[in-house]
């Protein structure tokens, strides 16, 4: 759906690049992550590919052709939830769809969409009277309202509890099941393990890798076992790796130990976007 090489840019008046000359590629029907610590270029990058910062260097293609000579047609194809959900406060929630269905050739209904994010019912309530949860989820509502081909979400279930949290990710697989692509920024790292088909690590406006969360982890993952056990009154953990479970001094252990937990340990992806971009995500 879309290649991007190249790609830097300067907010103007800032010393530095905000996304330093990346690459990537964005393949139709897969849910692609951009993940990376807060400032890393995460939301810049989104704003340049829904055409919302222009003066950027490098080149992008959407669909095989130039994204600077898509005019409106491509707001068609896309739907966007940004990173500060939108909406016009003394409206209703159904009167700021309405809105925005305005823009569109063509929409969807969007009953079954608020009854399934929960808003149905407050659907006739002032959108500057819903919580920041609901805000974001009505966001979500309005980024599908025109049955876009590709989706764009920025930090999607940032703010949102965990139970809507799984609705709106069922959706987001929902909407790939049915052939629809995903650009998808966070910095939790469970939405990016449980959704996304391929992973950017993004820092201070560089790629540093870009995988499936399931290589990441085959790559730089360590696999061991962690066996608790009790002796002499204290609980000793003893760390396994995958040869060393096959050797009898694993089995004597087991046999012999009053073992209290038997864990095996897969590398969070978190663990190894420390390793390979030796930042943290979080403070
Ligand atoms: N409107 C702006 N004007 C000037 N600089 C900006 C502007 N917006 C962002 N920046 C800078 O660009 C860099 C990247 O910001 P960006 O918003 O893309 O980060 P992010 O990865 O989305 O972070 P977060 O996880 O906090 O949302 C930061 O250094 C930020 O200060
Ligand atoms: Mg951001």
């Amino acid at each position: 759906m879309f290649e991007v090489r190249g790609l830097k840019y300067k907010y103007p008046n800032a010393q530095d690049y905000a996304v330093d000359g990346i690459d990537f590629e964005i393949r139709q029907g897969e849910i692609f992550g951009f993940l990376g610590p807060s400032g890393a270029g995460k939301s810049t990058t989104q704003k340049i590919l829904i055409k919302l910062l222009k003066d950027y260097q490098g080149e992008i293609l959407y669909r095989g052709k130039k994204l600077t000579e898509y005019s409106d047609e491509f707001y068609q194809d896309i739907g966007v939830s940004f990173e500060m959900p939108i909406s016009f406060s003394k409206l209703t929630a159904m009167e700021n769809l309405e809105f925005f269905r305005r823009l569109y050739k063509e929409t969807v209904d969007v009953e079954p969409l608020l009854r399934r994010v929960g808003l149905w019912e407050d659907r006739h309530k002032k959108t500057g009277e819903y919580s920041k949860g609901m805000k974001i989820r009505l966001n979500f509502v309005r980024a599908l309202l025109n049955n876009p081909k590709m989706l764009f979400l920025d930090e999607p279930t940032n703010g949102i509890d965990p139970v809507n949290g799984k609705i709106m990710k069922d959706m987001i697989r929902e909407f790939r099941a049915q052939g629809g692509t995903v650009f998808l920024t966070s910095h939790i790292m469970s939405d990016v393990d449980e959704l996304c088909d391929r992973v950017a690590f993004i820092v201070n406006g560089k790629i540093r890798e870009v995988d499936s969360p399931r290589n990441l982890k085959l790559k730089y993952g360590k696999r061991v076992v962690r066996v608790e056990y009790r002796e002499n009154g204290n609980v000793v953990s003893k760390e396994f790796t995958m040869e060393e479970i096959k050797t009898p001094a694993f089995f004597e252990l087991l046999k012999t130990k009053d073992i209290e937990t038997l864990h095996s340990g897969e590398t969070t992806l978190e663990d190894i976007f420390i390793k390979v971009t030796g930042v943290a995500l979080h403070g």
